[in-house]
């Protein structure tokens, strides 16, 4: 085959988050086995989930399916999309009083009429295992240890986990939400990358897309982003969960286009999402070890 076939037919190398995952997953399950035979106790982490939302219900599922396959004891707390305020408040006091919980995670978007930055900073840092608190999120932009949000924190995991050089490259977040987009460029610029983070008032967006070396979409348009915003060559991760119409998950790229001038891509699904689960296996048990003063934590 001649060299011209070969880039004509080239397609993106595919980075597999599902395989990452299961990585990250059985090195805190053995984490946790080892820190069983040491003190004797398992992790536990606490979710509260408020209301009937069926995306955020299979979330929580999920994530307590995880716990089971690494050891974490979930327990679930649901309540009725009608609570007070004052009610989820002492539920959350409660966990942060209850010295067998480690980490607690409140299912986001909360129902209409409960204050999400209320509930986000009544969580003791200590098991802020989604790592939302302004302690972490303080932590993080300090260069301090701290809990890192699981998303950006899944996003760098995968991204060493393919050799994906960082050092001096350009890193362009689409982006600038709390949980994904800022934190994300603080551990990319960390990693000594030349960050530019986008938005929606951004001028000419595809053009600075198309300087990155390394591109993390995280808009929550579904497949906003086609291969006119990608250089030739570039890391493609993609953050969104989207659904269309029909019920298919789709990212916030547009893969099929994109993969066609990437160089490497994440899947959607089977990138990003399933790293977020991973990283709060990882963050729980890093809780676990900071407050038993055990393992790394120590
Ligand atoms: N809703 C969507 N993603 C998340 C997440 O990572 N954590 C929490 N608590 N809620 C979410």
């Amino acid at each position: 085959m001649s060299e011209a076939t070969l880039s004509t037919d080239a397609t993106a190398r595919i980075i597999d988050g599902r395989e990452t995952a299961a990585l990250v997953k059985e090195e805190v399950r053995l984490r946790i086995a080892q820190l069983r035979e040491e003190t004797g106790a398992s992790p536990c982490l606490a979710m509260v989930l408020v209301g009937e939302d069926p995306a955020s219900q299979s979330y929580v599922r999920m994530k307590a399916r995880d716990c089971e396959q690494v050891g974490i004891i979930a327990r679930d707390h649901h309540l009725s999309a009608d609570v007070s305020q004052e009610h989820l408040d002492a539920l959350i006091d409660e966990l942060n009083a209850d010295a067998q919980v480690n980490g607690i995670l409140v299912q986001m978007p909360l129902p209409v009429g409960l204050d999400e930055e209320e509930v986000v900073e009544r969580i003791d840092p200590a098991k802020d295992v989604d790592g939302f608190h302004p302690v972490s999120l303080g932590r993080l932009l300090r260069g301090l240890p701290g809990m890192r949000p699981c998303t950006p924190a899944g996003v760098m995991a995968l991204l060493d986990q393919y050799g994906i050089e960082l050092e001096g490259k350009h890193a362009v977040v689409v982006g600038r939400s709390n949980i994904v987009g800022k934190p994300q460029a603080i551990l990319l610029l960390e990693r000594n990358a030349t960050v530019t983070i986008c938005h929606s008032r951004t001028c000419d967006l595809p053009a600075v897309c198309r300087t990155a070396d390394v591109l993390v979409a995280a808009v929550g348009h579904a497949q906003m982003i086609d291969a006119s915003y990608i250089k030739p060559g570039a890391t493609v991760i993609d953050v969104g969960i989207n659904r269309t119409e029909d019920g298919t998950m789709v990212g916030d790229v547009d893969f099929e286009s994109a993969r066609a001038v990437a160089g490497a891509i994440t899947p959607v699904p089977g990138g990003v999402g399933v790293m977020t689960r991973a990283l709060l296996m990882r963050n729980t048990v890093e809780a676990f070890e900071t407050q038993q003063s055990v393992g790394k934590g120590a």
